[in-house]
């Protein structure tokens, strides 16, 4: 099924007449194809469980429109909806086996004991989880309590997957392992889903598009590639992994200057004039970094100030005249030449890789 919002917005009054309260969510627009996983992405209290709960619908518009298909849900009640919500795995009930606790919404809805039994073997080898049927939760590792969190969504068999911060309980490995098994599981079966956290690798890793949002906007939507790669400002560039902003000028004929060497950003440019300041990004793996002199003698020589080995890769800190300091990232720490603090060393950035932003 297709997700539509128009124009969506919430405002949380407050208690105090004299103030105008909160924009949770500010007149957002958003589409999601049928089968695709969309994230939202943003830091804490931009809006995301907010947008979230209208789509489920918990939480009444304060304007604006949200369609399903072609249905425009607005005035549906969250049972009328066909969607489940997925939180963090503290949600299953204590007092319920396995077994239960995901038959839970057949039983509600008084389906028939055949079918019940059907969806849940079904349901059960989906999730991995046959074989504990009759545990109680308190005897389940955090991963197996979010399965079970996931199966008693999934057998609903929703039109719409919504996802709240599900693995936030969940160690850094283990929540690597369940965001793999969630992306597996929403292909599989094809729902159409939208997922909300604030962690940008858990975004890039699990979705088809990721949409940025910050103080109830949204600030981007793309492929985790597009954002990465071409961000449109500097919070969307620096939300999304690491990055190096540097400071140019535009000349003519989509050229810029960066402190003395001139860099063709063919078609890149075109929303500059020259002598315009220019906000330019590289990422930290995109710089190059080659043994200096003392003589500085290169465009951008520079001093290694900070020397981090991080096993797959090695961060430096780079201090270089005229611009501000750089952190670089070098591949192949293990066989490779490791630079030490107080060491010369040349940077280029190949130009393929500086990336003009929208603001400056
Ligand atoms: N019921 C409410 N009453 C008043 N203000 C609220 C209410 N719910 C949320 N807000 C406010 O709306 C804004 C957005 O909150 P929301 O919970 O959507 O953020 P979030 O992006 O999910 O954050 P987090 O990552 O911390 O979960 C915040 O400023 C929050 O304080
Ligand atoms: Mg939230």
């Amino acid at each position: 099924m297709e997700l539509r919002i128009k124009g969506l917005t919430k405002t949380f009054q407050s208690f105090d007449q004299e103030d105008s309260g909160v924009i949770a969510v500010n007149n957002v627009d958003l589409h999601v194809c049928e089968g695709e996983l969309v994230t939202l992405l943003g830091p804490s209290g931009c809006g995301k469980t907010t947008l979230l709960r209208m789509i489920a619908g918990f939480e009444d518009p304060t304007s604006g429109d949200i369609f399903f298909g072609k249905k425009r849900v607005n005035d549906l009640g969250p049972n009328k909806r066909n969607t489940t919500l997925v939180f963090q795995s503290y949600a299953i009930f204590p007092h319920l086996n396995v077994y239960e606790n995901i038959a839970f919404g057949l039983r509600l809805k008084k389906l028939p004991q055949k079918t019940i039994h059907e969806k849940m073997e079904l349901s059960l080898e989906l999730v991995g989880l046959k074989g504990l049927e009759n545990r109680q939760p308190s005897q389940l590792s955090g991963g197996q309590q979010q399965r079970v969190a996931l199966a008693r969504a999934i057998i609903m068999e929703p039109e719409l997957l919504l996802f709240d911060e599900p693995l936030s309980n969940l160690d850094a490995k283990l929540r690597e392992q369940m965001r793999i098994e969630i992306r597996a599981l929403q292909k599989r079966l094809g729902i159409t889903s939208v997922y909300v956290t604030h962690d940008q690798s858990e975004a890039m890793s699990i979705s088809d598009r990721v949409v940025v949002m910050n103080r109830g906007k949204i600030e981007q939507t793309g492929t985790p590639r597009e954002l990465y790669a071409r961000p449109r400002n500097s919070f969307v560039a620096a939300f999304i992994g690491k990055v190096n902003f540097l400071q140019g000028e535009a000349l003519e004929n989509s050229a810029v200057r960066i402190k003395n060497k001139t860099f063709d950003l063919e078609g890149r440019m075109d929303r500059f004039h020259p002598g315009d300041k220019v906000r330019i990004t590289i990422r930290p793996e995109a710089i190059a970094l080659s043994q200096g002199s003392e003589e500085e003698a290169g465009d951008f020589p520079g001093e290694i100030e900070r020397t981090t080995f991080l096993g797959n890769i090695v961060e430096y800190e780079v201090r270089s005249k005229g611009l501000p300091n750089l952190t670089i990232h070098m591949t192949n720490p293990v066989t490779g030449r490791i630079f030490n603090p107080g060491e010369h060393v040349d940077l280029s950035f190949p130009t393929d890789t500086l990336h003009p932003l929208e603001d400056i």
